[in-house]
């Protein structure tokens, strides 16, 4: 009996899973992440800043971190990419309460710290692409990778408003922005910075330790020749 109730217990976890992956099973537009373009990590900074700060926080992230790994200097950040009431060793948290910020979207919206390792890169940059209307919501907007999102769409002036034609989405109005996939494509890759950012510095001292290595070999090798030459 026992058995039983654990096999039907499984069978239904199985189940909701499936359910689960089955909904979220949309086309999801691939981006590019390269950590090493202190550029586009330095534009993706100032638009995460500037228009996802205000609700979201990055808690595990500081400053003067960011200002280092992003190749500018603490002033720069200071002047370009933070609020006059924080201090450059502070974290990136916002000032909004998470009471208020749940009356006023029903959610809480999350630390973004992680969501690049939670969500993955692809599915972010095409959550951040498919805002489209939607008279039905609160919001006015509704999104095709996230299905009834309690966020409206931010980036609204940059890429302009799409319609949903039967989950084909074309544009309703035009943005700003000339190249808006692009402005996506470098705040994923500042959010993927963030979701590890020991990687740069990993990924640099791998090609030493890659160097060293084979220097060490060119040494070694003849040396190993030299000690086994008598031995057959
Ligand atoms: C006005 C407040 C607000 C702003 C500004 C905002 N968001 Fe959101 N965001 C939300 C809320 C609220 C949710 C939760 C939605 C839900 O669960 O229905 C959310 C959810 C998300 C999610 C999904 C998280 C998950 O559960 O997987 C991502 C990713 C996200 N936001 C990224 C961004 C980015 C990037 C920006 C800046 C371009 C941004 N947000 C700006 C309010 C905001």
């Amino acid at each position: 009996m026992r058995n039983l109730i654990y096999v039907f217990f499984i069978g239904l976890i199985s189940i909701s899973s499936v359910q689960l992956m089955a909904a979220s099973k949309i086309h999801l537009e691939p981006v590019e992440i390269d950590l090493s373009d202190k550029a586009s990590l330095q534009r993706g900074a100032k638009t995460f800043v500037n228009y996802c700060l205000s609700c979201h926080a990055a808690s595990f992230m500081r400053y003067n971190r960011m200002a280092k790994d992003l190749g500018m200097t603490d002033k720069q950040v200071e002047e370009n990419l933070m609020f006059a009431s924080d201090k450059i060793g502070d974290t990136m948290t916002v000032a909004m309460r998470p009471d208020d910020a749940k009356k006023w979207f029903g959610v809480t919206p999350p630390d973004l710290s992680v969501i690049s390792r939670a969500r993955g890169t692809d599915w972010l940059n095409t959550y951040l692409r498919t805002f489209y209307l939607d008279d039905e919501k609160a919001m006015g907007t509704n999104n095709l990778a996230f299905k009834d999102v309690g966020m409206p769409h931010v980036l609204w002036e940059q890429q302009g408003y799409l319609e949903n034609d039967h989950g084909h989405l074309t544009a309703a109005s035009k943005g700003t922005d000339a190249d808006y996939n692009q402005t996506v494509a470098d705040l994923v890759n500042f959010l993927a910075y963030i979701g590890e950012p020991s990687k740069i510095q990993r990924l640099a001292l791998g090609k030493w330790v890659l160097l060293y290595l084979f220097l060490l070999f060119l040494v070694v090798y003849p040396m190993k020749k030299a000690f086994w030459k008598d031995i057959h």
